[in-house]
Formats: structure tokens, C-alpha cells, sequence
């Protein structure tokens, strides 16, 4: 379910007119729906429900206070995968307790901020960041719960820059590491190593690239079991992939029914790090129409987006639904296929290429579909151009989540050396 309807040829987020939106705010505008997002987390919620886990929204997906206060207020926790990352969940007021933190490159800095704060557990990817978490812990005197994340060699079957669970990929552990390290564990007396973690991958539109992942972790988690190691946390990571184009994707019941028996076989707390499920269809980008440019080959619609405000599209070649903010004809008939392309100067800059779009004008508005994950998150000030106004709806009102950046906000940190100056 998402909120995004058009009602006699307008788009509506919840009750609201996107097209005044648009005007009030200005564009490139992102605005999220709050009852679309909510909603995602409650089907997760609901389909698991048999077995409470917890699910840590994956911040890095749409990182704003706004966002995570809305999920933490239903319930969620996060996973977190930086410094920042943590600054964001106590600013937001999340509970210490019900956040995990993954990343293969962790600092002294963010290990000690992290330990500081008393969180759920670090999802630890080698040996030497064990062994770093835990002379950290000795100094502060404290004791921290860790999970270990397995590359369990499986393949998600989705594009190779979001593929994580294969041996080739820098994540997690091997199983024979994995092993060492659970028969080893007292060597690191600051650490309880009572978890496993997996994240295969994202925008993973099936359960069965999971179920052999987990199939391999419950028959590991058996075999230590055997030899007395118990554990308390199974962290199934995160990748439930959407809807953009055509993909069926898997829905939350139907991935629990095909995950389900495993985790009750492992018998553990579960930990689910979902991202782009909860926000990814909640959010969309909306742009004005600059030029419609006509080459001897190609049509152009040159838009105020570029690929700083959504770089999916030149990144991986995503695929992102995008129409007219109003429609003339109840319908959108097709006119011509153009390339609509930002005002960066690169030739990757481009947010559809070759998609069939109806007659649009200078001025006109385009909505981009399936913006809330991955999106304002990945944006950059690339050709020094400020990053978007960000909006949340709630049935009928728009609140301003995150203001435009303004031109100053582009030079804030930055100092002309003395000696430029003449001193
Ligand atoms: N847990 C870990 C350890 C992760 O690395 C990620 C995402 C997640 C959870 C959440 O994954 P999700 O449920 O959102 O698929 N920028 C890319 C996606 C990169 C995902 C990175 N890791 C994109 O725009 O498609």
C-alpha cells in the first residue's frame, strides 16, 4: 500500500496536493508519506509477529531525524553503520538498546562513541576488529555484546553493486573463521560473542536466496551448539527488495513463511535490519521540467534534479517510475521517448533514459517514484548545487523535515589559507 494517488489528474501524498506542495516549497522537493512508512514497518511487524523480533530500520536508507523518530515511536530499532550514523539515532532519542552496528570499517572513534553509548550489539566483519572492539572495551572497563557477520557465500541474485553474501565481496566472515573465533571467544574478555549476522545483499526480490543463507546458519548454529557455545542473537540483515518497474517482488507474509521455520529451528532473538522496504516506496522526488530539448537524434527533458539529488539511476541503472504531476487526459498517453537528463555536466547525469512520457511543457512538474530509500541520502552538493528540501505528510498537513540548503551552506567549512590572501 502505498499514498501516492492521483485524483482527478492530480497526485496526492495522503491528502495533500503534491502540486502545491511543489509550489510552496520549491523543487527538487523529496516528500514522504508517514502513513506509507508506517504502514511497511507494521506489514514486517505483523508478518514476524509469531516470533517478536526486532526489526533496526536501516538508517542509511533515509537517515532523517523525522524518519527515525516516526519508526522508533512504532517500535523499531536501528542499525546503524557509522559515527553519524549514531549522532543521528541520539538526536533522534532512540534507545541505545535496540541499536546494531555493522560496517567493515569501523574507527577507534566510532567503536568508543559506540561503546559509550551502550548499544545492542556491534556486527563485527574480521578479526582484527574483534580484536580492536575488545582492547577498546578493556580501556573503558566495559563489556560489549558482538555478533559475527558470515559471508555465507550464497548468491542474491540482484545487480553486483549491492551484493554482499558472496566470498568475493569484502563483508562478513567466512563459516571456518566464523568457527575459530566461536571456540576461541575467551580470548576476548571484554566481548560477549553472542550473536551471527548476515546481510546478503539488497533489493533481493526473492526468499530463496535468504533461506540457503539461513539454511547454512542454522546448521552452523546447531554445530556450535553442539560444542557448548550458545548464542542469543540471529541478525538476519536486511535487502526485502520493491517495487520500481516490474518486479514481483516477494511480500512480507510470503518471505515469513519461507523464513519462518528456519529462525524457529535457530531458536534465537531475531534481529531484522530492513531499509528500503520501510522507506523506499514512501518517498518521492519531485522536479520541474527546465527545457524539452529536441537533437537531431534524441529527445531531452532537462530537469532541476540531477544525478546529486538521486543517483540511483546513473549508479546502477536503476529503473524509477517518473510522471507528470498532473495529467490532462485522466490517463498519461505516451508522446514521445525522451532522455530526461539533469543540468550536471556529465553524461551520466540522467534520471530515465529512452522512457516513453506524455507531452510535457517548461515548467511542468514530473514526480520520480520510489525515492524514499537510497535517495536524499545519497545526495551530494556535486557542481555545488544544494541539496533538496525534504517534506513529510501526515493525512492532510506537510512539514518541512529538512530545510533546502541554502548557497552559504555550500562554503560553511571551508577557508582560504593565509598566505592566498596575502598575509
Ligand atoms: N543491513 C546492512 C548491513 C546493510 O549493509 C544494508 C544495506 C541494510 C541492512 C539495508 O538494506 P535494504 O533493506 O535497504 O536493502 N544504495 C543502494 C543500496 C545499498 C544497500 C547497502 N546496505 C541502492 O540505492 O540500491
Amino acid at each position: 500500500m502505498h499514498k501516492f494517488n492521483y485524483k482527478s489528474n492530480n497526485l496526492y501524498c495522503e491528502d495533500v496536493k503534491v502540486q502545491e506542495l511543489a509550489e510552496r516549497f520549491g523543487t527538487p522537493l523529496y516528500i514522504y508519506s508517514y502513513h506509507t512508512l508506517i504502514d511497511h514497518f507494521l506489514k514486517l511487524k505483523n508478518a514476524f509477529k509469531s516470533i517478536d523480533p526486532l526489526i533496526c530500520y536501516s538508517v542509511k536508507a533515509n537517515s532523517n531525524l523525522a524518519i527515525l523518530k516516526a519508526l522508533a515511536d512504532k517500535g523499531a530499532g536501528l542499525d546503524i553503520v557509522s559515527g553519524g550514523e549514531l549522532y543521528r539515532a541520539k538526536k533522534a532519542g532512540i534507545d541505545p538498546k535496540k541499536i546494531v552496528y555493522a560496517s567493515v570499517g569501523k574507527t577507534e572513534e566510532e567503536i568508543t562513541q559506540a561503546l559509550k553509548a551502550g548499544i545492542l550489539f556491534f556486527n563485527v566483519e574480521s578479526i582484527p576488529e574483534l580484536e580492536l572492539i575488545n582492547k577498546i572495551a578493556c580501556r573503558l572497563a566495559v563489556k560489549t555484546n558482538v555478533a559475527i557477520r558470515i559471508n555465507p557465500d550464497v548468491e542474491p541474485k540482484t545487480h553486483h553493486y549491492i551484493t554482499t553474501g558472496k566470498l568475493t565481496n569484502k563483508f562478513g566472515i567466512d563459516f571456518e573463521t566464523a568457527r575459530i573465533i566461536f571456540l576461541t571467544r575467551n580470548d576476548f574478555p571484554h566481548l560477549d560473542i553472542c550473536g551471527i549476522h548476515i546481510h546478503i545483499g539488497s533489493q533481493i526480490t526473492q526468499s530463496s536466496p535468504y533461506v540457503a543463507a539461513l539454511e547454512k546458519v542454522v546448521r552452523f548454529i546447531g554445530q556450535l551448539a553442539r560444542k557448548g557455545i550458545d548464542l542469543k542473537y540471529l541478525n538476519i540483515g536486511g535487502g526485502l527488495g520493491i517495487i520500481y518497474d516490474k518486479e514481483t517482488p516477494q511480500t512480507a507474509r510470503e518471505f515469513s513463511k519461507k523464513v519462518l521455520p528456519l529462525l524457529r529451528q535457530a531458536n534465537l532473538k531475531i534481529i531484522m535490519e530492513p531499509g528500503r522496504f520501510i522507506a523506499g516506496n514512501s518517498g518521492i522526488l519531485v522536479t520541474k521540467v527546465l527545457f524539452v530539448k529536441k537533437t537531431p537524434l534524441k529527445n531531452f527533458i532537462i530537469v532541476d534534479s540531477g544525478m546529486n539529488d538521486l543517483i540511483r539511476p546513473s549508479l546502477y541503472g536503476a529503473y524509477h517510475d517518473i510522471s507528470p504531476l498532473t495529467r490532462t487526459d485522466g490517463k498519461n498517453h505516451i508522446h514521445l521517448k525522451y532522455d530526461i537528463v539533469g543540468p550536471i555536466c556529465e553524461s551520466g547525469d540522467f534520471l530515465a533514459k529512452g522512457r516513453g512520457m506524455p507531452k510535457v511543457a517548461e515548467g511542468d512538474y514530473l514526480v520520480v517514484f520510489s525515492c524514499g530509500a537510497y535517495g536524499f541520502t545519497m545526495s551530494s552538493n556535486y557542481n555545488s548545487r544544494t541539496r533538496a528540501e525534504e517534506v513529510l505528510v501526515f493525512k492532510d498537513e506537510a512539514f518541512v523535515i529538512r530545510k533546502r540548503e541554502r548557497q552559504k551552506d555550500l562554503i560553511r567549512n571551508e577557508i582560504i589559507p593565509s598566505f592566498l590572501l596575502g598575509f
